[in-house]
């Protein structure tokens, strides 16, 4: 019998974009060195494995075209996960039969909230799948969360095929995979976690969650970059992104719709890390205030955009008279040149006398921003030191400065705006410029508009 022949391609490691063969540069995202010679097909016999949810052929119904008109109008069907954060993020609950990735850094916390939701739905089957960790590890996890569940099954498996006999004998309702990385298919031969397995399995996992209607949670680890480790291509396999962020020293945790296919993107869930797991933050401005119990000059907190989502971050700035001859300006977090021009619009346009001191700025969290929307807090919190004098804790700022020590306007403001809302600000700050065709009255917080530096100074001093 003639041997088939192993099939390979290369696969860039960034974006999952195929190709047959090996390039030095990425066409797709243009990175370079990226590609990885993997087997999509090793040529053996496929009878001998059960197939369940691994082809196409034969499984699906074919579909006839219909009128827009003759499609009947279906409200999904939603779980509630019992974690009132988690609903939101997701659209005011769990879609039947979506397949949905919560992204992170390892050790953030995805673990925890996965096994906190599979505890928490008492009523429902959960199969909690952990190839990252054993049965032992994940009880010890349970008994540190206090909570216990009849009905939540523990499998620790990675290879597909085995997972899915599995859940032909426990019929689970809702199905958790802690990672993706960790998956393998019999069907392909590269290792886990490379593109092509990490795609395979997802997407047997997503003709799973289609054909039987059950909720398929993903975990998957994200690279330091910030996207999640190499596939970009389960993005678009997905119902639904989530992103769960913060800072690993810190202990509050963001929870973001990235993309969501049954609700919208902008929503955000927020959590504190204690030592019985994840707690919900109904009331997010209590992260903020909190670490602010005394009004201090200096700090204040500015918008900016990530990718294309908002963020709030606090501004500090040190301005004292300069000790020894030439006053040192140092920024962390901020270009020193855009420092700079801001320093010399408020000795030129503002009056204040900060040719003679060490002015220090930095940007809370370890975060680089770039983004011109923070001008304005940066100027502020440069005159709350100078001056001495706080600035309310609930007031952000959303503008860029110009040289002219006018305020300026600055993209998707509404976002911006809608954000601190969220967050439990009572003011924002804006441009007069930039808002032409707002509805002012829409949002949760109070909008402040200025034209010039002076009407800032007017308004928060
Ligand atoms: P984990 O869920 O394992 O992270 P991930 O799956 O994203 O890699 O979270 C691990 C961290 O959370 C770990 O540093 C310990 C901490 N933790 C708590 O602080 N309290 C808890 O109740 C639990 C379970 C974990
Ligand atoms: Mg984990």
């Amino acid at each position: 019998m003639a041997k088939k022949k192993v099939k390979t391609a290369y696969f860039c490691q960034e974006c999952g974009h195929e190709s047959a063969k090996w390039m030095g540069k990425c066409s797709a995202c243009e990175e370079w060195n990226t590609y990885v010679e993997e087997v999509v097909d090793k040529g053996a016999e496929k009878s001998d494995v059960k197939k369940l949810w691994q082809t196409d052929t034969g499984r699906r119904q074919s579909n006839k075209p219909k009128k827009l008109a003759d499609i009947e109008k279906t409200d999904f069907a939603r779980i509630s996960t019992h974690d009132g954060e988690l609903n939101r993020v997701l659209g005011s609950g769990l879609v039947q039969g979506s397949l949905v990735l919560i992204g992170g850094e390892p050790g953030i916390g995805k673990s925890t909230l996965m096994l906190q939701v599979a505890l928490a739905l008492k009523d429902h089957t959960v199969l909690y799948v952990s190839g990252e960790e054993s049965e032992q590890q994940i009880k010890m996890r349970a008994e540190r969360l206090e909570a216990y569940s009849e009905n939540c099954l523990v499998l620790n498996e990675t290879n597909t095929q085995n997972i899915f006999i599995q859940i032909e004998q426990s019929k689970p309702d809702v199905l958790i995979i802690d990672s993706i990385q960790t998956l393998h298919t019999a069907h392909i031969e590269s290792s886990a976690g490379s593109v092509s397995q990490v795609r395979e399995c997802a997407a047997e996992l997503l003709r799973f969650a289609k054909e039987t209607g059950t909720p398929v949670f993903l975990i998957g680890h994200i690279t330091k970059e910030g996207s999640l480790a190499g596939p970009k291509v389960l993005e678009h396999m997905v119902d639904t992104v989530l992103q769960f962020e913060g800072d690993r020293h810190m202990s509050y945790r963001i929870l973001r719709t990235i993309k969501n296919r049954f609700g919208s993107t902008s929503e955000l869930g927020i959590y504190e890390m204690q030592s019985t797991g994840l707690r919900e933050v109904s009331n997010p401005s209590e992260i903020l205030m909190s670490q602010r119990d005394e009004v201090i000059g200096g700090i204040t907190i500015g918008t900016t955009m990530e990718g294309n989502r908002p963020l709030l971050i606090e501004v500090q700035s040190l301005v004292s008279i300069a000790a020894y001859g030439t006053p040192q300006r140092s920024s962390t977090g901020f270009d020193a040149k855009r420092l700079n021009m801001l320093l010399a619009v408020l000795e030129k346009r503002g009056g204040f006398r900060l040719g003679t001191q060490d002015v220090f700025l930095n940007i809370a969290g370890g975060f680089k921003i770039e983004d011109p929307a923070i001008d304005l807090a940066v100027c502020a919190s440069l005159i709350s030191s100078l001056e001495n004098s706080a600035i309310s804790s609930d007031i952000c700022f959303a503008a860029e400065v110009g040289l002219g020590g006018e305020i300026r306007a600055v993209q998707r403001i509404e976002q911006r705006i809608s954000e601190a809302a969220k967050l439990g600000f009572r003011q924002i700050v804006v441009s007069k410029y930039n808002i032409k065709g707002l509805d002012l009255k829409k949002f949760d917080i109070e909008v402040k508009i200025a034209k010039t530096l002076e009407d800032v100074i007017k308004l928060v001093f």
